[in-house]
């Protein structure tokens, strides 16, 4: 199944990252399953082998840690050492029985569309300080100025974190992001000490947070994470703090990408303008009023790993990367690790 083809192996070199559509669009039609010897993963463009690796409850694990600990060189594993202890608690990287607990306790605390429908009002007034803040008439880097800051400022908020420490977060955000994808000949021992630096220092902080709200709790994310119970079972204190860091990140780049890309797709399609332009209801896919948001959406890949663990059906992000992968663009492509655990 492996062919030997002439494609930059590379999935954040600029004919990517420029051109997704194009560069996923060769890679399908040349080797739909194509094994990266960059990133040391299968990658799949196909939309029902994305759809397959996703949802198959057998034989795909998202238990990526697990992998590149066992695969991770000595000088690694010690330079990431927080970095990995809390990224394996990280939600999106483990396996059932462990995430379905999680998820559990996740969902208790967390994100029911009623709680998310009473946020709207604030985001709202967040989104109209961001835009009074733009000069008319000037031109401005929209990515700078809307884009990043917006998921910041919002997930922060629903958290709970203080105000004046936003800018902060957004650092340690960036930060631990940056070897987050984790290809293994691509990454530089400057980002993995800035991304362990912000692990211990992000954790530190989170922490004494949440045990600030196990005395004084708050009408906020960080509180309901803390009391969150199912059957007398609660999140321990390295889960509070693990899925705090998450939080922050798979809500803020996937978020910035969507809105930079969405824009771009308005101005590379401006009938799209009046397509999605506010009406009584609020859009809602399907009504034909967010097509170009939706086909510029994803931010990333979804990743999964062949081996002995359990795919995660359940997952409503994944059900929509499966969903929003294919029909004709290779938006999500599936990159899978073909080691057994
Ligand atoms: C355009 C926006 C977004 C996109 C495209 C997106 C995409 C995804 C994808 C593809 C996954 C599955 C990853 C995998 O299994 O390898 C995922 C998982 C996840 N996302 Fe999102 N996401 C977005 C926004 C958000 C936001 C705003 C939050 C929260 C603030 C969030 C929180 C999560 C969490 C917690 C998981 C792990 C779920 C689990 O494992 O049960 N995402 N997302």
């Amino acid at each position: 199944m492996a062919q030997a083809i002439s494609i930059n192996e590379d999935l954040l070199c600029p004919e990517a990252i420029d051109d997704p559509y194009t560069y996923f669009g060769r890679l399908r039609e040349l080797d739909p399953v194509h094994w990266n010897p960059l990133w040391q993963g299968w990658i799949v463009t196909r939309y029902k082998d994305v759809v397959a690796v996703l949802l198959d409850a057998t034989r795909f694990s998202s238990d990526r840690m697990a992998y590149l600990d066992a695969h991770a060189s000595a000088e690694k594993r010690r330079a990431l050492e927080a970095y990995f202890a809390m990224l394996s608690r990280w939600l999106v990287f483990i396996d059932p029985p462990d995430h379905t607990r999680l998820r559990l306790l996740l969902q208790r605390a967390s994100f029911t569309p009623k709680q998310l429908a009473a946020w709207r009002p604030r985001v709202q007034s967040i989104v109209d300080e961001l835009l009074e803040r733009i000069e008319p008439g000037k031109v401005v880097d929209f990515v700078q100025a809307f884009a990043f800051p917006l998921p910041v400022l919002v997930v922060s908020e629903i958290l709970g974190f203080p105000a004046e420490d936003r800018e902060q977060v957004r650092q340690w955000t960036t930060d631990v992001a940056l070897p987050f994808f984790l290809a293994l000949g691509v990454e530089s021992r400057e980002k993995w000490a800035r991304a362990e630096r912000a692990a211990k220092e992000f954790g530190a902080y989170a922490r004494d947070l949440i045990r600030a709200r196990k005395k004084q709790p708050r009408d906020d994310l960080l509180t309901a994470m803390v009391q969150a119970e199912h059957r007398g079972d609660f999140l321990n204190e390295d889960e509070v703090v693990a899925n705090t860091v998450l939080l922050m990140i798979a809500g803020h780049e996937t978020t910035s990408n969507l809105l930079a890309n969405g824009l771009l797709a308005f101005i590379r399609h401006p009938e799209q303008i009046e397509v999605a332009a506010p009406g009584p209801e609020p859009a809602r896919p399907g009504s034909g009023r967010v097509p170009a948001l939706r086909s510029a959406g994803d931010g990333h890949g979804a990743l999964g790993q062949a081996g002995p663990g359990a795919g995660r059906a359940a997952d409503p992000c994944r059900r929509q990367a499966a969903a929003g992968a294919g029909r004709g663009q290779p938006r999500s492509a599936a990159v899978c690790r073909a080691r057994p655990l």
